[in-house]
């Protein structure tokens, strides 16, 4: 069989990650979860006081930035490192959601993080969610999706993924986090988040996550 490269884009808390993960494991492909990348980037230049607003600091710092994603069977997942240093959970917080979008319509950082991304889907038999996977990484992917979900369901799933790793935030909060980060992610200039014209649009607000899996995977089937 062709492997093939399958781009999921959509909206923030969808649930993008949790099916690329499933669908990727099903099918033996590798994933790419793309927000890690530019939540890592985001908490390098939280840590090291990166003047968002300077070029040749973000060029420095992009020098000094190298992420990996390392299966850890314990928890079972793909997790990701920042310069050798675990820091899966640390990027899931809410001061890297609240500043990750700011981080991620820098032009040099997008640049920097799209070409990492193209490397890393050169053989094929790849799953990798984002925003412009289908629109700027991957525009000749086999398969490219685009996931949406009504606005109260997407901050109810993200409530509950920081409640299983302790963290209580209001659902107030999530919303605001959620609608900003959207806006800023569809109108940027670079790369904004938009669907790819021949992209199935997969809407997920009354879809078990396993109705998501079967979804792509069946639409996988026909392009392999
Ligand atoms: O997918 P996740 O919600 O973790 O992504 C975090 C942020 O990273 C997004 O809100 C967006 O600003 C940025 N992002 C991006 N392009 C991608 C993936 C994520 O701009 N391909």
């Amino acid at each position: 069989m062709k492997k093939i490269i399958i781009a999921i884009d959509g909206y923030s808390a969808c649930g993008k990650s949790t099916t690329a993960k499933i669908v990727a494991s099903k099918l033996g492909y590798a994933y790419i979860d793309t927000g890690a990348m530019y939540r890592a980037t985001t908490l390098y230049f939280h840590d090291h006081y990166i003047n968002i607003t300077d070029p040749k600091a973000i060029h420095k710092a992009l020098e000094n930035i190298q992420i990996t994603f390392v299966f850890n069977p314990k928890t079972n997942r793909s997790e990701t490192y920042l310069n050798g240093l675990n820091v899966e959970d640390e990027i899931r917080k809410m001061y890297i959601s609240e500043n990750v979008s700011e981080v991620s319509a820098i032009k040099e950082v997008r640049k920097y993080m799209v070409a990492l991304q193209q490397k890393m889907g050169k053989k094929k038999g790849l799953v990798m969610d984002g925003r412009d996977i289908g629109t700027a990484v991957f525009p000749t992917a086999e398969l490219k999706i685009f996931m949406q979900a009504d606005m109260n369901v997407r901050a109810f799933r993200r409530q509950q993924e920081l409640l299983e790793k302790k963290q209580v935030v209001g659902i107030e909060d999530i919303i605001e986090n959620i609608a900003k980060r959207d806006h800023l992610d569809t109108t940027r200039e670079e790369g904004p988040l938009k669907k790819a014209e021949e992209a199935y649009v997969l809407d997920t607000t009354h879809m078990t996550v396993d109705e998501q899996v079967d979804f792509v995977i069946n639409l996988s089937v026909g392009k392999m």
